[in-house]
């Protein structure tokens, strides 16, 4: 729902990077020695294809779908009757043996598909032969316990192979995979096991952070307390530190490959049927489990990932961010492997041993394209040029960004420092809901400006308009919607659907509502300025007020809460809560660090919030709603200057003012 203006000048991360947006006019055309060789060489063959793409968008999407192998051909492009889309009706295919097998048993044999480091060191490698080996006993390892096709399969693991592996069997085998962040805490791990009723869980023993491993199993143990629905569980060895196996729900993982046969056919699936479920924060307290479907998926995120990073055969590719999140399975797994690509996986964090982890792997394996997010961007900056500059980094060709608008400063400097002003630097705008990328400039052919996604991906046709729906004067901000459906867009919420379409297809009638705030200027660029609803971007991961409100008042000690965004220079967004106590409950430092750590107990690490501010009562309107606007003005400047005359109660305002000036 859209509950505020559009533009919160000055009250959040977007507002912020819009005003520095504004005065950004810097334009980078393509390097010409990167545009002789890019799949798109010119603006003029971008706009002609971008034409095509949405003149004669059938024509266009039945091409890209012939980049895929087909087990029987699809009769029509699209069906779509305003809230339920089928792309390539009637299509089957299996999206694994498309990522794998035509790899392993054609001339990419022996390329390195999957390349990893372990955060302590270790360094492993697997051709799309030996993956197509290891995802073909896998695949028949969790057939052995009991998993079929349409069955969900809970996945709650660190950044290994055998992650990617448990995504591409579960594929293979026509299975549902829900992937769980591995920074999420128990609760937030049983809540979408139980919601997407997964019959098996997938963990390791643990997994490394920053020297200190992260207890997976334990974690997960705790989660399965509350998850009658998980039958079995497998568990992968990952640092070999002990775990307790619970006898007949519990399985290693080598033992569970062990015993299986070795080859094991994909399974043929519908162009329809669901891929992966995977959990996103929204306005409510409960997140959804968007559910991304298999031909759709698959076209979009293959040719997205071959045009917006250019990709070639000889290209070493290495995405940031945790298979966790959209990111991951659309660019670190399917849209790369799809394409033959060398991936590159990295388990733990940026910063160890050293600040220059990432700068040495990417000399170490020579990776020609790096994606990352801005607030990584910004931690670089922080970290100083040394550590920098004590590497090569001349295989580099280009750099991605993702998870937030990027300040123009922050642009600049990966500019400069990481891509040597040779690397074009390809913003991406999408979200969990798109599965693929849908603003973003491709690369040989569109020029860049500091802090703008820039143009549409081929067939995605965005527009600017007011809330009520009309197009709003060429410059000026308003909603961010998407006229038509594209093929990798999510097809519906989990168990569910009405959700889905009143979320994002009943607010602008006859247009996906994306909940961003944008605008277009005069070259058809979009300048993307936030959320503009109650979803918060902290460090490019998106959470919901609400859910951290819930938490928050699951405490005994806590009577309300409200939770807002609060400008972070790191972090794009901080985590600021609002919270009345419960009677005979004092407001003390130590009950601060107590919510705090509850808060992270409870959702994950992630979540914690920056700031607790006690108040007697919060603000509301006559109807009972929070005043959120207030609210955030109040943690971003201090003070309250916007309309109060719908307060209940006026004194509550002059005591949070009070509060902020101790
Ligand atoms: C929200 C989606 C898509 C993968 C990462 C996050 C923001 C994402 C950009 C960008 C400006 C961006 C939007 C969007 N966002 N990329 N390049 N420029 N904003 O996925 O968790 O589904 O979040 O992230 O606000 O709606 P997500």
């Amino acid at each position: 729902m859209v509950t505020e203006s559009v533009s919160k000048p000055g009250t959040e991360a977007g507002g912020q990077h819009l005003k520095s947006s504004l005065r950004e006019n810097r334009v980078f055309p393509p390097p010409a020695e990167f545009s002789a060789r890019a799949h798109v060489r010119s603006l003029g063959d971008y706009e002609a294809m971008y034409r095509r793409s949405v003149e004669e968008p059938d024509a266009f999407w039945a091409e890209a779908a012939d980049s895929l192998d087909w087990m029987e051909r699809w009769t029509r492009v699209l069906d779509w009757d305003g809230s339920r889309a089928q792309w390539y009706v009637g299509g089957k295919l299996n999206l694994c043996a498309n990522a794998v097998d035509r790899h392993a048993l054609g001339s990419r044999a022996s390329k390195v598909a999957l390349l990893w480091e372990g955060e302590p060191g270790e360094q492993r490698s697997l051709t799309y032969q030996e993956l197509h080996t290891e995802v073909q006993r896998f695949s028949n390892g969790l057939k052995s316990l009991g998993v079929r096709k349409g069955d969900r399969v809970s996945i709650y693991m660190g950044m290994c192979p055998e992650l990617a592996i448990a995504l591409l069997s579960c594929a293979r085998i026509g299975a549902v995979h829900s992937v769980v962040f591995g920074g999420f805490a128990a609760q937030a791990l049983a809540d979408r096991t139980n919601d997407a009723q997964c019959k098996v869980l997938i963990t390791q023993d643990s997994s490394f952070r920053r020297g200190q491993p992260v207890p997976l199993k334990a974690i997960a143990d705790e989660a399965l307390t509350r998850c009658a629905c998980v039958e079995n569980v497998v568990v992968f060895r990952r640092s070999g530190t002990p775990v307790p196996m619970q006898d007949g729900r519990d399985h290693w993982w080598h033992d569970v490959v062990e015993r299986a046969e070795r080859e094991c056919a994909p399974e043929p699936m519908d162009a329809e049927d669901p891929l992966f479920i995977l959990y996103t924060s929204g306005t409510t307290g409960k997140p959804k489990g968007l559910v991304h479907t298999t031909g759709g998926y698959g076209v979009g995120t293959l040719l997205t990932t071959r045009y917006n990073f250019d990709l070639h055969e000889t290209d070493v590719y290495f995405c940031t961010a945790d298979i966790g999140w959209i990111t991951g399975h659309s660019y670190v797994v399917y849209g790369p492997l799809l394409n033959g690509a060398t991936v590159m996986l990295y388990e733990g964090a940026p910063n160890w041993p050293e600040t220059d982890r990432f700068w040495r792997m990417i000399d170490t394996h020579k990776v020609t394209i790096f994606y990352t997010a801005p607030t990584a961007i910004r931690a670089f900056m922080k970290w100083g040029t040394d550590c920098v500059r004590k590497h090569s980094l001349s295989s580099l060709r280009l750099l991605g960004t993702v998870g937030e608008p990027i300040n123009p400063e922050a642009w600049m400097w990966y500019h400069r420092e990481i891509g040597h002003e040779r690397c074009p630097i390809v913003d991406t705008w999408w979200q969990t809901e798109t599965g693929m990328h849908m603003i973003a400039p491709v690369p040989g052919a569109v020029p860049t400006k500091p802090g703008s996604a820039t143009r549409p991906f081929f067939g995605v046709v965005p527009e600017i308009v007011t809330k009520q729906g009309e197009p709003v004067p060429a410059g000026c901000g308003g909603l961010l919607v998407i006229r038509r459906p594209w093929p990798a867009m999510a097809r519906t919420i989990f168990g569910d659907h009405e959700r889905y379409v009143k979320t994002y297809w009943s607010e602008i009638p006859g247009s996906y509502f994306t909940g961003d705030g944008a605008r277009v200027d005069e070259d058809g660029y979009f300048w993307l300025m936030g959320r503009v609803d109650d979803v918060l971007n902290v460090s490019g991961h998106r959470l919901g007020t609400m859910e951290i409100e819930s938490a928050l008042v699951a405490h005994t000690s806590v009577a309300e809460a409200a939770v807002v965004g609060r400008p972070d220079e790191m972090k794009g967004e901080g985590v600021i809560a609002f919270v009345s106590l419960a009677d005979e409950r004092e407001p003390s430092p130590a009950l601060k660090d107590e919510l705090k750590k509850w808060v992270a107990k409870e959702i994950g690490a992630l979540a914690r919030p920056d700031d607790i501010r006690f108040t007697p009562a919060l603000p509301k309107t006559r109807s009972g709603k929070i005043m959120r606007r207030l609210l955030r003005e109040l943690a971003a400047t201090g003070e309250v200057k916007g309309d109060t005359t719908t307060l209940e109660d006026f004194s509550v305002v002059a005591s949070l003012k009070e509060k902020d000036e101790e």
